[in-house]
Parts: structure tokens; C-alpha cells; sequence
């Protein structure tokens, strides 16, 4: 496919890419040459619960710990974190005997009037001037005749407040709600509770117990998910949802791995489980909430489902049946009639219509013998009730082959910019294999910064050009991760970073966003005849070093399905490059992503830093990339 001018830079130890000398690089369309059908799905999301990406997240719970269910650290030993006593009052997590066993402990606070008790949520609680929020609570009250609840922040009047009345103070569990008006703009408010006395109390103290302390912004998407953040989501316009991880479907071991039936029914009996990147999950975004989020993106599902094997553990042969079992019974759920025994369970959740489950990824980065009998075992039960599913194997540590040529094969890129602009950008231009590839999750994870980074993204820009030429083979890709709250990162870089407030986003998202909108249904011949240069970087996972040849400019070719030609080129260098663009012309939009140096980033203070231009532009031969860009030409019907 490429030919090369000439290799500029045969030179030895260069720590970065240096900029090859000026030349012009030649792209060659052939409009009339297709060389396959394009994938309808070719781009989603990975969604992996990581670094408070739901809790903390996408999930619009404000309250953190609101069950009393938190463990300390990675101990089941419970904790009161993020609660604060408020006046004096004694507070101690209490047992409530009566309740489900996942939600056996509430908290009991004591003391005179004034008593009470605050959540400070995820790292504070995000208001909005005029905002309405919801507030839901449980409690059992002695002495207690009204709760005072407010919204405040330190060195401020309260930002809202209200009393609710009726807490019978005889000692029964009631529930409560209330709707609280910000008055303000606030990123660091809590939430407190406080009690007031009964005559008795008064005198005496009072005692209350309170449990499923929430607080939802009125505006949540599907009453579950913070809108600012779905529309983050649909700006990209998946096709699909792969969830719910990556490492968070395995568990560090089994007894911390994924299951999903422990994630669905009434939210306050689900398990309040460890998770492998170190904070306690609430499940409340369970198997059902996830297929809820993508079908409001209008995205299909892809469940990763655990195959009996943990980071640690794996489970012996002659105890898979429940895995089996689970992966039948996941698909039941999403998919069944409201009369079977699980579609029952979707239509009680309030989803009596199906939801479409079409794809199940069974494992992640799971390989060797082990995880070939495993799949084995649970993809022939699947092919057998479900043959029309599309099953996932996982591509990882030598898994030698599994059953069905029909099944799609998961790669996992994480590596350099220098590896994704040359080894990766080819990855599939020879075939490999008789699979379809689903590129389950890539980044530039190495010299990409805290929050990504310009050189970061355009390395994955340069994958992604290799993704679209190659969609005879490859069906499916996906960026990992998605999301990371911005005060919890032990992962980075990720595609977008909540803060309470609202978030910022890596500049990989706006090469995601501008691949997602600028799709093709055919892909054309597209030639490049560039220069080369080297660099010679640090491997990512093992000692050693790179040493990595990079076409300078790359290129993609589609027509769209109603007949634009979509010319995608990227420029690798970080010097501005001059191309000679043959076989189409005429009337383009051209669409501009690039920034000032290769360690151009967004942050929290700059959330808005870098972003794409989009001109009108007669593409008539002759044109200059900008340094370390992406441009994408967009050629109307009329003009080719
Ligand atoms: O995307 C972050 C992690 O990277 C995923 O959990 C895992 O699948 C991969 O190793």
C-alpha cells in the first residue's frame, strides 16, 4: 500500500521524533478502487468501572459510602469514610440484623440537640446555581422529631436547605425524600443531616439511625447518569458499549471478580464490592444500568463476562458450571421473553422490551491453556442455545486457537506514540489470521502525560487510519479507559476526566470524536509515497528499547454512505509538511485537529485547550499539515 520517497533519518540513538526534512508527500485516492465494505460498528467505547469512573462518575450518586457498606482499604473491616459528625454528635456504624445481607450495617448518631451528620461525597459535592437535587434516606429516630438537611460549603451561607417533618421518634425505619435548590455555584459542597429533638429528645438526647443516605441531580440521565458526562459519550457517537471492564471483570481474585448477577434487582441488596483500582463499588450501575447507558447512546451492548479466572485464581474445570451458567444467563436477561425466568427479572427492572446483547466477550486478557478450555466450555453452551451471538476471545499470552472462525479475536494495544505511529499502524495490513479483530482497548500509555497528551493522540490517530483500511478484517475498536474521576488516576491517561463540577477531556477524545463522525461505508485504495524517520524510545512493558521507523504522513480513504470521499491523513512529524493530494478534488470541509507542542494537553484549569477547527476548503492538489495533526478532508459527492 505505501511506497516510500525516500528514509530520511537512518540515524541511530534519537530519544524523539525529530522532524524529517521538507518533501512532499504524495496521497494517491483511487475513488472507483474499493477495497472493502466498511464496519458499520468500527468505533465505540470500552466503559471499565476504573478509577471512579461510575461512583465517583457517570453514576450521579453524590453520596459516597450512603449504605454503610464501605470496607476500609481492601478489608471488609466497614469504615465510616467520607461521613463527618457534625456537633458533637457521637456516630458508630450499627448493624441492622432485619436487612438483606449485603446491607446488614447503618450508622447511628447520638448526642444533644444540634446533633447530625455529613457526607462529603466524591471528593466534594458539585452544585449548580438553580440546580435541583434529589434526596432519599432511611431512618429510624428516637427523640427525633424532623431532620434539617442542607447543602453547604465552608466560609458560605447554606445553599439549600429544607425540614422534613414526620419522623414518628418511637424508633421504626421510615423513608424520606426531599428536593434541594442550589442557591449557588459550588464544587466542594456536603451534604448534612441534622436531627431535631423530640420533647424528649431534648431533654434526653435523641438517637437516629440513618442508612441509604442518596443525592441525584433531578436532571440525571435515565434518573441514573450525570447528563454533562452523556453528552460527552454521545459526542462520540458509539456503536457500541464494551463493559464492564478489563481487569474489573477478572478481580485480583475470584472472590473480588465480576459477577453479574450480584449487580441487578433492588439497588440496596446489590454487593458493595472491592475494586481492583482501589475504592469500594456500589454496583449501583449494574449489568441492567449498563445496558440502559448504551441504549440511551444507541449503542450495542458487549458484555465482557468473567470466565472463571481472576488475575490470581482460576477456577478448577469441574466448577464452571455456574460460569456457564452465568453466560446463559446473561443473555437471557438482556434478550428473553418478560415470561422467562430472567427476561422476568429485566421487565420487573422496568425493561420489558430486550435490549439486544449481540456480542459477549468471555474474559479479559486471559489466555494460555487454562483460559482456552474455559472459553471453550462456555462458548459452545452459548453457540449452542444463542448460535446468532458473537462470541470474543481474548488475544493474550499465546492463546494458541479457539473453537470458531466465526468468533472475533480481542487485541489490546498499550505502547508508545512511536510504536502506534509504526509498528501499529500496520499492524493489519497483512492479515492475521482468520478472525475478525476487535481492537478492545488501546492507548499511547507511555510519554503521554497525566492527562494524554497532542503526540499521544496523533500516535492513535495513526493506528486508527490503519484501523479503517483494514476493516475487511478489523470490525470493532475501542480506547481505553474511558473515564478516570480526576482526583483518582491510578491509571492514565484516560479519555475524559470528571470533576464534580464537570470535566475536561484528553486530546485523544477529539481524535475519537472527529474518527466516530467522519465514518465511511467503503473503503478506498489509498496510496502515500512519504519519507520515514526513526526514533529509538524505552519499551513500554519490558526493558529494552524501540527502535521505531514512522511514515511521516498516513493516510485513510472512504466513501461515506452518501457519497462524500473522506480523506483522513495524519502527519507525524512535528514539523509542518507539505502533501500533493491526488484523485480527488474539489468542494471539502477540512477539519483541523493539532496544538502547539507535542505535550499540549487539556487539564482542569484549560479544560478547552485544545481543540479542532473546521474550515470550508477547495482541496485542489496541494496542501500543508500542520505539525503533529490530524486533517480530515471531507470531499461532497459533487466535488469527486
Ligand atoms: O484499560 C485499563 C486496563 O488495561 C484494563 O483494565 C485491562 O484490560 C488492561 O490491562
Amino acid at each position: 500500500m505505501k511506497t516510500h520517497l525516500a528514509c530520511c533519518f537512518a540515524c541511530g540513538l534519537l530519544a524523539a521524533a525529530a522532524a524529517p526534512a521538507a518533501d512532499v508527500h504524495r496521497v494517491t485516492v483511487e475513488p472507483e478502487t474499493v477495497v472493502s465494505a466498511a464496519s458499520p460498528d468500527l468505533w465505540g467505547l470500552f466503559f471499565e468501572d476504573i478509577d471512579l469512573s461510575l461512583d465517583g462518575g457517570v453514576y450521579a450518586e453524590m453520596v459516597r459510602n450512603r449504605s454503610f457498606e464501605d470496607g476500609h482499604g481492601a478489608t471488609r473491616e466497614l469504615t465510616l469514610e467520607y461521613w463527618n459528625p457534625v456537633g458533637n454528635a457521637e456516630c458508630f456504624l450499627s448493624e441492622r440484623p432485619d436487612a438483606h445481607p449485603n446491607d446488614r450495617h447503618c450508622v447511628t448518631v447520638r448526642g444533644l440537640p444540634g446533633v447530625g451528620i455529613a457526607n462529603e461525597g466524591y471528593f466534594g459535592m458539585g452544585v449548580k446555581k438553580g440546580a435541583a437535587y434529589r434526596l432519599s434516606f432511611a431512618l429510624k429516630g428516637v427523640g427525633v422529631k424532623a431532620v434539617d438537611v442542607a447543602l453547604e460549603a465552608y466560609s458560605k451561607p447554606p445553599l439549600a436547605t429544607a425540614r422534613i417533618e414526620g419522623v414518628s421518634g418511637a424508633g421504626e425505619w421510615q423513608t424520606f425524600t426531599a428536593t434541594l435548590v442550589a442557591n449557588d455555584d459550588e464544587a466542594q459542597a456536603r451534604l448534612v443531616l441534622r436531627f431535631v429533638p423530640n420533647r424528649q429528645g431534648g431533654r434526653e438526647g435523641l438517637e437516629a439511625q440513618l442508612d441509604h443516605v442518596s443525592l441525584f441531580p433531578a436532571d440525571a440521565v435515565a434518573g441514573l447518569f450525570r447528563r454533562d458526562l452523556v453528552d460527552r459519550l454521545a459526542a462520540l457517537r458509539p456503536s457500541f458499549v464494551r463493559f464492564p471492564g478489563g481487569c474489573w471483570v477478572e478481580g485480583d481474585t475470584m472472590k473480588d471478580a465480576y459477577r453479574w448477577k450480584t449487580t441487578i434487582g433492588d439497588k440496596w441488596n446489590r454487593r458493595t464490592q472491592w475494586n481492583i483500582w482501589k475504592y469500594w463499588s456500589t454496583n449501583g450501575v449494574g449489568f441492567h444500568e449498563y445496558l440502559l447507558l448504551a441504549e440511551a447512546l444507541g449503542a450495542k451492548p458487549l458484555f465482557c463476562i468473567n470466565c472463571g479466572m481472576s488475575h490470581k485464581e482460576t477456577v478448577p474445570m469441574e466448577k464452571m458450571d455456574a460460569f456457564v451458567q452465568d453466560a446463559l444467563d446473561c443473555l437471557d436477561y438482556a434478550n428473553g421473553p418478560v415470561d422467562s425466568e430472567w427476561g422476568a427479572k429485566r421487565a420487573a427492572a422496568g425493561h420489558p422490551e430486550p435490549f439486544g446483547l449481540d456480542y459477549l466477550e468471555i474474559g479479559n486478557e486471559n489466555g494460555g491453556k487454562d483460559y482456552e478450555e474455559r472459553y471453550a466450555r462456555i462458548a459452545n453452551a452459548v453457540r449452542a442455545k444463542y448460535p446468532a451471538v458473537k462470541l470474543i476471545f481474548n488475544n493474550w499470552k499465546a492463546t494458541k486457537r479457539v473453537d470458531d472462525p466465526k468468533d472475533l479475536r480481542d487485541d489490546h494495544f498499550y505502547e508508545t506514540a512511536d510504536v502506534f505511529m509504526s509498528r501499529l499502524a500496520h499492524e493489519y495490513d497483512e492479515s492475521k489470521g482468520d478472525f475478525d479483530i476487535f481492537v478492545g482497548e488501546y492507548a499511547v500509555t507511555q510519554g503521554a502525560g497525566r492527562y494524554g497528551n497532542l503526540r499521544a493522540a496523533i500516535g492513535e490517530a495513526a493506528l486508527m487510519l490503519g484501523l479503517e483500511r483494514n476493516q475487511a478484517q478489523v470490525k470493532l475498536a475501542a480506547y481505553a479507559p474511558l473515564f478516570a474521576n480526576a482526583q483518582h488516576t491510578t491509571w492514565t491517561p484516560n479519555l475524559i476526566y470528571p470533576t464534580t463540577t464537570g470535566c475536561f477531556v484528553n486530546p485523544s477524545w477529539t481524535v475519537q470524536k472527529l474518527f466516530s463522525a467522519n465514518r465511511g461505508a467503503a473503503v478506498l485504495k489509498v496510496t502515500v509515497e512519504t519519507t520515514t524517520f526513526e526514533t529509538d524510545v524505552p519499551k513500554t512493558w519490558s526493558k529494552g528499547r524501540d527502535r521505531c521507523v514512522i511514515e511521516t504522513v498516513q493516510a485513510s480513504a472512504q466513501r461515506a454512505a452518501n457519497g462524500d470521499i473522506i480523506l483522513k491523513l495524519v502527519n507525524c512529524a512535528e514539523t509542518a509538511q507539505e502533501v500533493d493530494v491526488r484523485g480527488v478534488a474539489g468542494a471539502a470541509t477540512r477539519t483541523v485537529f493539532t496544538g502547539p507542542d507535542r505535550d499540549a494537553h487539556n487539564s482542569p484549569a484549560r479544560p478547552e485547550a485544545l481543540a479542532e477547527t473546521v474550515s470550508a476548503f477547495t482541496l485542489d492538489g496541494a496542501d500543508t499539515l500542520p505539525p503533529l495533526s490530524l486533517v480530515i478532508y471531507r470531499i461532497a459527492r459533487s466535488g469527486n
